[in-house]
C-alpha cells in the first residue's frame, strides 16, 4: 500500500563516511574548506565528532526552517556560544528566552532608521580623521595593515555611536585585548572540551585581556551612573528601562554584558566587511573605477551624508557582493531542542547544527559564476531570481542581526569617504587566505599600499 508522502516516516540523515578522528582534524585544520566540501557532496549531512553529532546544512529551505519556521526548537546552547558567553556574558547575542526578548525590545529603538540618521556624521568624521592620520604615508606610498586600521575605525564608531564613549585613546589597548579574547574563543571552539580545565598560557592571556575589557566597560558604566542625563543612545536606553512589575532597573552586571556585546558584535564584523571589500576592489580595477566614478558624480569631492546613500547604488551592490563572497559570519550554530524533521530528514534532540552560510553564498545551485566578483548580480531584476535565504549575511528570523542597517550605513559612509581620500592597492608578496576566526578574517592580515585617490574617476 502506498503511504502518502506527508505521513511517511522521516529518513535518517545522510552520514559522512569519514572517521570521527579525521573529521575532527579536518575541522580543526581548515573548517571553511571542510564544510564547503561537505555541502558540495550532501544536501544535508550528519558528521560524527567524538560523542557529538554535527549536522551541516546549506540549502535555503533548510536554513529557513531552522531560523524562521521552527526557530524555537533551535537554541544557542552550542560550544561556540558557550565560549562567547565567557566574554560577553548574557547580552543580546548570547541570551535566550524571555530575557533576550525583553533586551531586544529595549535595544531596538536605538537602531531605528531615524536614530541611525543622526549617527552618519560621526562615521564620516572618524573616517576622515583616519585618512588624515595617514598623511605623509600616502605620498610615500607606504603599506598599511588594512584589517587593523578598519578594526580601530569601527571600534571607535560603535563606541561613539551607541555608547557615547571615545575609545580612541585606549583604542590600541582595547584593540589588543579584543584580539586576544577573540583568539581564545576561536581556538577553544574548535578544541575538544577535554582541555577546558587545564591552566594553559592562552587561558592566562585570555583572563588578563578580559580583565582589561571589563575595566574599560565598568569605567563607561561608572561615568554614566555619575551623570545619567539621557543622551538618547543605546546605553541611555538600557539604563532608563524599568521592569514593569518590580520597577527595577538593569544592574551593573547586565549593563556590562550589553555594553561588551555591542563593542564586540558591532565592530569586527563591519571591519571585516570593509577589509574584504577593499581587497576585492583592488583585485577588480574596472569595478573600482566604477565606484570611484559614481562617488565623483554624486559627491563631487565633498564628504558623503546619509542623504547621498540612495544615489550610490553601485557602492551598495559592491558591499553586498563582498559579503556574499566573504560573509563576516560564515557559519551560524544551533542546538536542536526536540526531535525535528527538515525536508523529510530526521534531526535528533541535542544534534548540533551548523548553518553553512559560506557554502550557500558560493553554491552554483543558486549563483552564476559563484566565485566571480559581480556586484550587478544584486540588481533587483537579477537578485529577485535568487531563492530567499540563499543570501543571508545578517542571518534571518527573530535572531537576525540587530545592527544590519547600522552596518550597511557605516560601510557605505566609510567607503564613500575613504575612496575619495586614498587609493588602496594590495601589497605584493602576500597570500590571502580567509580564516573562520570568530568572524571571517584574512589569516595573516591584509597589507595594502596607500596612494592618493584618483580625481573624478579614471
Ligand atoms: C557587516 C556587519 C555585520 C554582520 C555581517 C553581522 C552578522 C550577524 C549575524 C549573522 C548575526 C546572527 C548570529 C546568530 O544568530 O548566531 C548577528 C547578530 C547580532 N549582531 Fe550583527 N552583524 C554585523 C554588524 C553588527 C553591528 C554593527 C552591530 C551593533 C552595532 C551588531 C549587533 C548584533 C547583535 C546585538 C546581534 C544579536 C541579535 C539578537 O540575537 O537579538 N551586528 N549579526
Amino acid at each position: 500500500m502506498l503511504v502518502p508522502a506527508a505521513i511517511q516516516p522521516a529518513r535518517p540523515l545522510p552520514q559522512h563516511d569519514e572517521s570521527s578522528y579525521r573529521s575532527f582534524l579536518a575541522l580543526k585544520r581548515n573548517p571553511l574548506s571542510w564544510l564547503m566540501s561537505l555541502s558540495m557532496r550532501y544536501p544535508i549531512v550528519e558528521v560524527r565528532l567524538g560523542r557529538r553529532r554535527l549536522v551541516v546544512v546549506h540549502q535555503p529551505e533548510h536554513v529557513q526552517h531552522i531560523l524562521i519556521k521552527n526557530a524555537r526548537n533551535y537554541t544557542k546552547q552550542t560550544r561556540g556560544y558557550q565560549m562567547i558567553r565567557k566574554v560577553l556574558g548574557n547580552g543580546l547575542v548570547t541570551s535566550e528566552g524571555d530575557f533576550w526578548m525583553r533586551q531586544r525590545r529595549i535595544a531596538q529603538p536605538a537602531f531605528h532608521r531615524k536614530r541611525l540618521a543622526m549617527l552618519g556624521e560621526g562615521m564620516v568624521k572618524a573616517t576622515q580623521e583616519m585618512g588624515e592620520g595617514w598623511g605623509e604615508a600616502v605620498a610615500r606610498r607606504e603599506v598599511v595593515e588594512v584589517n587593523e586600521a578598519m578594526m580601530g575605525l569601527t571600534l571607535r564608531i560603535v563606541g561613539e555611536a551607541l555608547l557615547g564613549v571615545d575609545v580612541t585613546g585606549a583604542s590600541s589597548q582595547v584593540g589588543d585585548a579584543v584580539e586576544e579574547v577573540l583568539e581564545f574563543v576561536a581556538v577553544q571552539t574548535r578544541s575538544l572540551p577535554l582541555t577546558d580545565a587545564l591552566p594553559t598560557p592562552s587561558k592566562m592571556r585570555f583572563r588578563r585581556s578580559k580583565a582589561v575589557l571589563d575595566q574599560v566597560v565598568q569605567g563607561i558604566i561608572d561615568e554614566r551612573r555619575a551623570d545619567d542625563r539621557d543622551r538618547g543612545d543605546l546605553l541611555s536606553m538600557f539604563m532608563a528601562v524599568q521592569d514593569e512589575e518590580t520597577g527595577e532597573r538593569m544592574t551593573d552586571g547586565q549593563l556590562h554584558d550589553e555594553v561588551m556585546t555591542m563593542f564586540l558584535a558591532g565592530h569586527e564584523t563591519t571591519a571585516m566587511t570593509l577589509t574584504w571589500t577593499l581587497m576585492l576592489l583592488s583585485q577588480h580595477p574596472a569595478e573600482r573605477r566604477r565606484v570611484v566614478a559614481e562617488l565623483a558624480e554624486v559627491l563631487e569631492g565633498r564628504a558623503p551624508t546619509i542623504d547621498d546613500l540612495g544615489q550610490l547604488p553601485f557602492l551598495e551592490r559592491v558591499i553586498k557582493e563582498s559579503m556574499r563572497l566573504y560573509p563576516p559570519v560564515p557559519m551560524v550554530a544551533r542546538t536542536v531542542v526536540d526531535e525535528d524533521e527538515i525536508d523529510g530528514w530526521r534531526l535528533n534532540k541535542d544534534h548540533y547544527v551548523v548553518i553553512n552560510t559560506w557554502a550557500t553564498h558560493r553554491s552554483p545551485e543558486y549563483w552564476d559564476n559563484p566565485e566571480g566578483f559581480d556586484p550587478d548580480r544584486f540588481l533587483p531584476e537579477r537578485f529577485d531570481a535568487v531563492p530567499k535565504l540563499a543570501y543571508s549575511p545578517f542571518s534571518a528570523g527573530q535572531r537576525k542581526c540587530i545592527g544590519d542597517n547600522f552596518a550597511m550605513m557605516e560601510a557605505r559612509l566609510v567607503l564613500a569617504t575613504l575612496l575619495q581620500q586614498v587609493e588602496l592597492d594590495l601589497a605584493v608578496g602576500q597570500t590571502i587566505v580567509p580564516e573562520a576566526h570568530v568572524t571571517l578574517r584574512p589569516a595573516t592580515g591584509l597589507k595594502m599600499r596607500l596612494g592618493p585617490a584618483p580625481r573624478f574617476g579614471r
